[in-house]
Order: C-alpha cells, then sequence, then structure tokens
C-alpha cells in the first residue's frame, strides 16, 4: 500500500486545471453499452475509478484504446451480460451496468456493487425502478438475476432521490417501448452530463438537471464524439485547500454553474474569490469564519464537500455543525482531525460539530473512503509538521495525480509506494 509524507503550513500558490468528472465519466462508460457504434469520449480523468470500469467493459467484450484523457470505446461485440464480480465488487458505479445491459441484453447477472463504506448503499430504488419497466429480478448465492421479455415504459416516483439511481432507470428506459416518465429524478451535472450524451447519441429524452425526467423508447443510439463536464468536487477541493493554507491559487477549467451552493458556503466562511467564465481564483483569505454545513441534494451543498470543507472550518473562528443528511457513515474522517489536533467532535451518525481555529500537527493517518482521504491531505498541508497518509490508492480512484498537481502549487508532498 502506497503512502503520502505530508509537510504542511505552506500556502499554496499557481494554478491547477481540473480534469473530467469521476462520476459523469463512470456512467457515460457503462451507458457505451447501449450502442453497437463506436463512441469517442473525451477529457476523461485518469483515475482507478475509470480504470476499473475500462477493465469489466473490456472483460464483457468491449473494444477499448485510451489515448492520454480520450477514451474511444465500441461494444459491438459484446454479448455477455454477466460482468466480473471481482471488478464490480470495487466500485458502487458499477451499478450502472445493470440498467446498461437490462437495456441492451434485457439480461444481467451481477453481485452488489462494491464503494465507498458510507452507509449500507441499498439498491432498492435501482430494483424497484427496474421492476416498475417489467424487469424479472431474483437474488441468490449473493448474485442479482435480472431479465426481461420486454422492457415498457412507465410513470416512476423513486421513494427517494438517487443518482445513479436516476442514471440506471434511464439507461434501461431507453429500451423500454413508449414513454417513461422518472419523478423525483436526482439533478446533479453528472445526470445530466449522461442526459445529455443520450441526446447527442439520439435518444429521445426530456429533462436533464430536472426532477422530472422523460425517456421516449425504444432508442437505437448511435456512436458519438462527447467531453465529459469538469469535475466539480474535484475544484472545490482545490478550492478548500488554497483557502485552508491561506494561499493564491488559480483553478481553471472549471463549470462555475455546478458549484453554486458551494461557492455561497465559502463566501460565508469569508473566502476572498474571484470567479470567471470557466475559472475560480481563491486569493489569500486571513479571516475565516464558523459556518454551518448542511448536505442536500443537488443543487443543495453536496455530500462529497462535507468533510473536505471541514477541513477548512478547523481554521475558521467559532462553531461550526456539520449535518450530513445523504449518508449514514460519512463522519468517520472527525477522529482523524482529531488526532491532528482539532477540536472537533461526531454528535450522532450525521451531525458533528468543529471549533476553530486550532493549531494542526502532522501525524499517522488513516484513509478511510475516498473524500475523507482528500479530507485529510487538505488538513496535512495546514498542520506545521509532518504527516503520514496510508492507503493512497484510495485517493488515485477520484482525484487524477493529485500529488503532482499539489507539488505544482508549492505542496512538500511525496508519495511512497
Ligand atoms: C452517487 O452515489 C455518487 N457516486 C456519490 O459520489 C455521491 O456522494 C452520491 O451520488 C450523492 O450525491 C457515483 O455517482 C458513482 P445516491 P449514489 O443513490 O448514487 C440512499 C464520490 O465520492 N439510497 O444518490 O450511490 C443511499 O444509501 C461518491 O464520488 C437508497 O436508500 O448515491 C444514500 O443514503 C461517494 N436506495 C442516498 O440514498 C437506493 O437504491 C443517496 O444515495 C439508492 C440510494
Amino acid at each position: 500500500m502506497a503512502k503520502y509524507i505530508i509537510e504542511g503550513g505552506r500556502p499554496l500558490r499557481g494554478r491547477v486545471k481540473v480534469s473530467g468528472s469521476k462520476n459523469a465519466a463512470l456512467a457515460i462508460l457503462a451507458a457505451t453499452l447501449l450502442t453497437k457504434e463506436t463512441c469517442e469520449i473525451s477529457n476523461v480523468p485518469d483515475i482507478s475509478d475509470v480504470e476499473i470500469m475500462c477493465k469489466i467493459l473490456e472483460d464483457l467484450g468491449a473494444e477499448i484504446e485510451r489515448r492520454a484523457k480520450a477514451i474511444k470505446i465500441s461494444t459491438r461485440l459484446v454479448k455477455s451480460y454477466r460482468p466480473s464480480p471481482s471488478l464490480v465488487g470495487r466500485m458502487r458505479a458499477s451499478v450502472l451496468l445493470m440498467g446498461a445491459l437490462l437495456g441492451r441484453f434485457g439480461k444481467v447477472i451481477i453481485p452488489h456493487p462494491g464503494g465507498d463504506l458510507i452507509g449500507p448503499r441499498p439498491i432498492d430504488i435501482h430494483l424497484d425502478g427496474f421492476r416498475s419497466l417489467g424487469a424479472k429480478i431474483s437474488f441468490k448465492n449473493n448474485l442479482y438475476f435480472l431479465s426481461s421479455s420486454g422492457l415498457s415504459g412507465q410513470k416512476i416516483i423513486p421513494r427517494q432521490e438517487s443518482v445513479t439511481g436516476t442514471e440506471n432507470i434511464i439507461m434501461a428506459a431507453t429500451s423500454a417501448s413508449g414513454k417513461t416518465t422518472l419523478r423525483l429524478a436526482a439533478c446533479e451535472p453528472e445526470v445530466e452530463d449522461l442526459i445529455n450524451f443520450f441526446k447527442k447519441m439520439g435518444i429521445r429524452i426530456k429533462g436533464g438537471g430536472t426532477h422530472q425526467i422523460e425517456v421516449f423508447g425504444p432508442a437505437s443510439p448511435k456512436g458519438v464524439k462527447y467531453a465529459i463536464i469538469p469535475d466539480r468536487i474535484e475544484a472545490g477541493t482545490f478550492a478548500i485547500a488554497a483557502a485552508a493554507t491561506k494561499g493564491d491559487v488559480l483553478i481553471e477549467k472549471i463549470r462555475p454553474d455546478h458549484l453554486e451552493s458551494f461557492l455561497n458556503k465559502l463566501k460565508e466562511i469569508g473566502v476572498n474569490f474571484k470567479v470567471g467564465k470557466d475559472f475560480l481564483h481563491i486569493k489569500s483569505s486571513p479571516h475565516l469564519r464558523a459556518a454551518n454545513i448542511k448536505t442536500a441534494q443537488y443543487p443543495g451543498f453536496a455530500t462529497d464537500f462535507q468533510a473536505p470543507i471541514s477541513a477548512l472550518l478547523t481554521q475558521a473562528k467559532g462553531r461550526s455543525l456539520i449535518f450530513e443528511t445523504i449518508f449514514e457513515e460519512r463522519l468517520s474522517y472527525i477522529s482523524e482531525l482529531v488526532k491532528m489536533g482539532a477540536a472537533a467532535k461526531i454528535l450522532n451518525p450525521h451531525e458533528a460539530e468543529i471549533l476553530g481555529p486550532t493549531k494542526l500537527y502532522g501525524t499517522k493517518l488513516r484513509i478511510h473512503d475516498l473524500r475523507a482521504g482528500a479530507t485529510l491531505i487538505l488538513a496535512a498541508l495546514v498542520a506545521s509538521s509532518k504527516s503520514e497518509i496510508h492507503q493512497a490508492e484510495i485517493i488515485d480512484r477520484g482525484y487524477e495525480n493529485l500529488e503532482g498537481k499539489l507539488l505544482s502549487l508549492g505542496a512538500k508532498i511525496k508519495r511512497i509506494s
């Protein structure tokens, strides 16, 4: 297992380009199963979750060419609807193969997806959606067996919003005969990106960034060229790194419209910044104020920012309350921040408090999940001494070349395998 050695206490300075969105890329790569024609996807982040998705697709018979940040993929030779259980078990996004393979073959045999341990993460919303469309589902020997002799469009209202649940249901709905109306759909930019990919493929679909999506099937999706949106969570992570280290950083190739709630929160905390068409310039922000965080579905404050922003709040004056409304176990990083000297405590599985500002000290830290890992790196960049952060591979899942980007901003970070 690799580890990061970070010597913090240095303001980050310079400019950094954000990579393509992990969660948009994973959904769009799965969706290439819906066409037998070749797709060319650009601005794909070079991260291990994308590697796993490509391995799963190649294992099914897809032909993939990777050049820098572009992926050329043809699934015309794919015959199997049984993705590799060991690979599926490594990330949550594998769940998207259900909708794609159900749409392509009317059949799927797949285990429960893996993913960050941030709660039980059931998939009942996905399965209920597939059943509404006419799929038969059974579960034995730790495998879901989905089959349908033909899906038909329906009105579907899930019991609650789900990002990959929305993506999965509309993926399957592309092959259903008739209109599917999905209400209480997730509006995240990554869902909208998948829908824009569908529109480009010639699928008749209305919505995207809205709580109602209509899919008119069955569709005959064409192969297309498509560029993935920038990763809003990576953009925010660098903004926090700059503000927390009292630095001055220009973050480029972003979509500011995907960051509105996040930027409002930075303003509330007293972070000085300038927003342009495709950039965010974080300027030195000496006086940070405590703020309360309550996560919500888009366009609310994203749960993926909840842990990283807490590293910033350890440097803010006053008492901040964190309320994680989406996941049940997404506060594990608090105990690691306390080891560094933060005055923080978990109040219950959904709430924590942080008193600041406190001086942070480097120490040995363990990464629990992807965004908690990013949080510890941010805290280590603030800490006045050396930190050792183990399980660096978890960071590789969702951040492209994080240590290289931080080095270019003047951070003292090195990776030891
Ligand atoms: C997606 O996860 C993202 N992952 C997550 O990003 C993100 O945190 C999350 O959406 C929320 O925005 C990908 O897109 C691959 P949900 P997802 O279904 O789809 C419950 C990251 O760090 N639920 O919107 O799994 C669920 O347990 C990752 O990049 C059910 O109960 O999230 C959670 O409490 C982490 N039943 C809530 O809904 C279901 O069938 C929202 O989950 C599905 C979900």
